[in-house]
């Protein structure tokens, strides 16, 4: 079984969320110590904001993408198999701004929303396990 570990803190060390997230993971990790863990820290290496280009890359016949649309799907689709490819997802943020997601969580979801893979199949991760 594999954990996907989210981080989104911009703090390595004294972090409340990455405390939080960690210290569940840490009992994961005794109570499943077979598992996988694979960790996407956002905070440490934030994604870039969406770009046109990505957009729409996502509205083409893949048959007739540019090289650069092409290329810029790469990250989407790294993204989207790592979500895909977890059985469990372990997501630690911030309250940020009035109460909204920090904004490197915004980017991760809005690229893995824009995935085929994703978007098109319903209930990808349905039954799967999810602590935010
Ligand atoms: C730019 C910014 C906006 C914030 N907005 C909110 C907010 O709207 N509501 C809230 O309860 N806390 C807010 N906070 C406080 C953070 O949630 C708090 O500092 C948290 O511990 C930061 O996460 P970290 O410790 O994992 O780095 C904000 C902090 C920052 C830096």
């Amino acid at each position: 079984m594999t954990l996907l570990y989210v981080s989104t803190s911009i703090r390595p060390d004294g972090s409340t969320s990455r405390d939080l997230a960690e210290t569940f993971l840490e009992s994961w990790r005794q109570t499943h110590p077979h598992d996988t863990v694979v960790h996407r820290d956002l905070g440490a290496a934030p994604l870039p904001h969406l770009s046109l280009v990505e957009v729409t890359a996502s509205m083409t016949d893949p048959r007739e993408l540019t090289p650069e649309q092409a290329q810029a799907q790469e990250l989407g689709r790294e993204l989207a198999a790592e979500f895909i490819g977890a059985d469990a997802y372990l997501i630690g943020y911030p309250r940020c701004t009035t109460g909204s997601i920090p904004s490197a969580l915004k980017a991760w979801l809005d690229r893995l929303l824009l995935q085929p893979n994703v978007w098109q199949t319903e209930k990808v991760a349905a039954g799967r396990p999810a602590v935010t």
